[in-house]
């Protein structure tokens, strides 16, 4: 490996008199550097001055390198850097090291101790650093080291004055750091521990050995090098071990659970678990961003909020992140196996179709902790881990399909409590995005054990409901053993409920024996109907919904039998054991025809009533682009008529044009997509718009939020 020079570079080390500051200065006199060896030679406090520098500059020179010696105090900084410039004509390294100690407990600390250790540690690398720094401006160089301690970064006791300062010397570099960019100096802090007269009666004898500064000055060269690019950062050496330290933001939260609640103590109280949650943290590099990302957060506070009141509801937002180990291992929680060839892009991260099985992102709209339910149940009755079973589940992908790895944002919500009786049903809606974008959407019907008679409504019309199998026998039948282990395997993917896996919990919730999770027997049909109906392709599906009809137990059979219709195919899942059905009314809707007694293709449409609609947004464009173009957005019409889509038009409003077809260039920033009939609902205001979207009468996908903004245009342009 080429060794790293200093040829040609003049370096000031301060206090290198001995300890860490003599290794640096030995280490770069090595190395081809000049070197000023400053010192006041006083002792461990302060007290009294001696040559200490001359033996190191005469080591130096004895190996063949070049050095002087200086022995002035680093408060006259500028009489250090002037050694330099009178001797080398010139300074490009600058590592503040100089320090002692005064140490005593707070209430014993001394005006005298607390100043004198301030001004040679803060003072003294400010007066040395502000002398060099026109040298280092004028020639567009520097590399500057400040020198922190753990004591500053997490506080040690009787070392009040020495922590605040070497905390301060850690705010100097990172103001340095932002001043000198353009100039190319670039300003970092070293933490050291190291055996020295200063740390000779706090470190235990034997670490004191090993913990030589010979171990920290290779970091602090690199540091100072004109190789090395970063600047700002602190880095923390000993032991021949270097590490990074940076302060951490959490993601913190409004104060408040709607824009117009106040802040008040109480809720200040409330919401400190997620002001203190850091598992989201994140470092910031530039104080700009700091406004920034609270500007953003609290707009999307405001987004959310106004998607609430629109509903009437309040949403959980929560964050699910996954990657091709999560996959893989769901896979395997729901049958797949390496025993069939076809399984294999669902287990084998490097294999060329490497996929999610569609079925998997049903996790991401579980989220088991949201508080949804329960508070949404009425006056007197309640929802807890106890009373909940889990009903009918419902997903479909709005936009493409999700990556083999990612992060998504859930919103789910309640969107109506029934009342079936002795029992309710809580019917609860996820809305997958990534980057904002809705990727796909989740319902989940959640039965609530005896909580039922509050005199609610009986059905709902935001419910996606369960389809009755064909009456003729089955199209195709697929069947596969469960292992013991399914749901063992399958609550590795997060439903740890223990009536899965410990028989106690089981026995006490009146079963035999530890019950599958109804979604690992979903998952298994899902995957028999993918491979025989989507040619085994999860780009193929659009939607999926199933009902869970009875518990199966691990090892049991599960006899999946399907109907093909039209794009639709139906299915359900028995035990074969039994003869029980256990998964019901279930359907997958694909992308494409299957075939069957449903297949006939969509007539071809002609004259449709949002032509003219469509006609009068051309002429209104036209004749007002400026106000089109304020919109700035790219529009897709998906027009369908029967479910399938017959006409589409492109609005794009970039460039004040619209016409029939997708988009002539790039991609439309959001997709719509609505029946015939519905638009013209929608545009004449029969319809509001936002319940047309809950009733999943109008899709939208991509930028929702631009949508929002043609409502009014849409509106205020097509008075029929
Ligand atoms: P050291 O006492 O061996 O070296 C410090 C040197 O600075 C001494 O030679 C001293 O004469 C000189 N000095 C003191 N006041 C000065 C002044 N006003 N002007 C010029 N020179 C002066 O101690 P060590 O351990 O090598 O310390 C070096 C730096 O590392 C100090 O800033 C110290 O606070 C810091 N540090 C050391 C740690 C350790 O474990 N040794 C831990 C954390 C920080």
């Amino acid at each position: 490996m080429d060794q790293l020079r200093f040829d040609g570079r003049v370096a000031v080390v301060t206090g290198a008199g001995g300890g860490l500051g003599k290794a640096y200065a030995l280490l770069l006199g090595s190395r081809g550097a000049k070197v000023v060896v400053n010192d006041l030679g006083g002792a461990r406090d302060g007290a009294g001055k001696s040559n200490f520098a001359d033996a190191v500059v005469k080591e130096i020179k004895d190996k063949g390198g070049v050095a002087v010696a200086d022995y002035n105090s680093v408060v006259e900084g500028e009489k250090i850097i002037k050694t330099a410039l009178d001797n080398f004509g010139r300074i490009d390294i600058l590592i503040n090291n100089a320090g002692i100690l005064r140490d005593k407990s707070f209430q014993k600390m001394s005006d005298q101790d607390w100043d004198l250790i301030q001004a040679v540690h803060l003072k003294g690398a400010f007066k040395t650093t502000q002398a060099a720094w026109e040298t280092f401006k004028k020639q567009k160089y520097g590399r500057v080291i400040m020198t922190s301690s753990n004591a500053g970064i997490f506080g040690n006791f009787g070392q009040v004055n020495y922590s605040a300062a070497k905390l301060g010397l850690v705010g100097l570099a990172n103001t340095l750091s932002i001043e000198g960019a353009k100039y190319n100096i670039k300003v970092n802090t070293i933490v050291p521990t190291a055996a020295s007269r200063l740390t000779e009666d706090i470190l235990p004898p034997d670490m004191f050995e090993a913990m030589k500064p010979e171990l920290i000055a290779p970091v602090v060269a690199y540091m100072v090098h004109e190789s090395f690019e970063a600047s700002g950062e602190v880095i923390d050496s000993t032991l021949g071990y270097a590490s990074k330290t940076h302060f951490i933001r959490s993601n913190g939260t409004p104060l408040k659970h709607k824009p117009s609640d106040p802040v008040t103590i109480e809720s200040v109280r409330e919401f400190w678990p997620k002001v203190v949650d850091m598992r989201n943290g994140k470092h910031i590099d530039r104080i700009a961003e700091v406004t920034v990302d609270l500007v953003e957060k609290l707009q999307e506070f405001d987004e959310r909020s106004k998607q609430d009141a629109a509903i009437g509801r309040e949403s959980y937002w929560s964050s699910y992140s996954y990657n091709a180990k999560d996959l893989a291992l769901y896979a395997l929680g729901v049958g797949a196996s390496v025993a069939n060839p076809g399984d294999l892009k669902f287990l084998y991260e490097s294999h060329d179709q490497f996929a999610a099985l569609p079925t998997f992102f049903v996790l991401a709209g579980m989220c088991m902790e949201a508080p949804v339910v329960p508070k949404a149940m009425p006056p007197g009755k309640h929802a807890d881990f106890s009373n909940i079973l889990h009903g009918e589940q419902y997903i479909e992908f709005v936009e493409g399909f999700p990556g083999t790895e990612g992060v998504f944002e859930t919103r789910t919500y309640v969107v109506d409590i029934l009342d079936k009786g002795s029992s309710a049903i809580a019917i609860v809606n996820s809305e997958i995005y990534q980057d904002k974008r809705l990727i796909f959407r989740t319902q989940q019907h959640i039965f609530v054990v005896g909580q039922g008679g509050f005199g609610g409504p009986r059905g709902s019309g935001k419910a996606v409901d369960v389809q009755a199998v064909p009456k003729r026998s089955p199209d195709a039948v697929v069947e596969q053993q469960t292992s013991k282990d399914q749901a063992a395997l399958y609550r590795l993917s997060g439903d740890l409920n223990p009536l899965h896996i410990d028989p106690n919990v089981a026995q006490i919730s009146g079963y035999k024996q530890p019950i599958l999770h109804g979604l690992s027997s979903l998952g298994f049909a899902a995957r028999h109907v993918l491979a025989k109906y989507g040619n085994n392709d999860p780009l193929s599906v659009k939607a999926l919904k199933a009902r869970f009809a009875k518990p199966v137990e691990p090892g049991q059979t599960l006899v999946t039998e399907m109907w093909a219709e039209g794009s639709r195919a139906h299915f359900q899942t028995r035990v074969k054991e039994t003869g029980n059905i256990v998964i019901a009314g279930a359907y997958m809707d694909f992308k494409n025809n299957i075939g069957g007694s449903g297949a006939s293709p969509a007539p071809a449409s002609t004259g449709l009533k949002s032509d003219g609609l469509f006609a009068k947004i051309t002429e209104e464009v036209s004749k007002n682009p400026a106000k089109a173009k304020g919109v700035n957005g790219v529009f897709l019409y998906n027009i369908t008529e029967n479910g399938k889509t017959v006409k589409k038009w492109t609005l794009d409003l970039k460039n004040a044009n619209v016409y029939e077809g997708e988009p002539k260039a790039g991609k439309a920033d959001t997709t719509m997509t609505v029946s015939d009939t519905d638009l013209i609902e929608i545009a004449s205001g029969t319809i509001n718009p936002q319940v047309a979207f809950m009733k999943g009468k109008l899709k939208i996908s991509g930028n929702i939020m631009l949508a929002q903004k043609l409502g009014p245009l849409l509106k205020s342009e097509a008075k029929l």
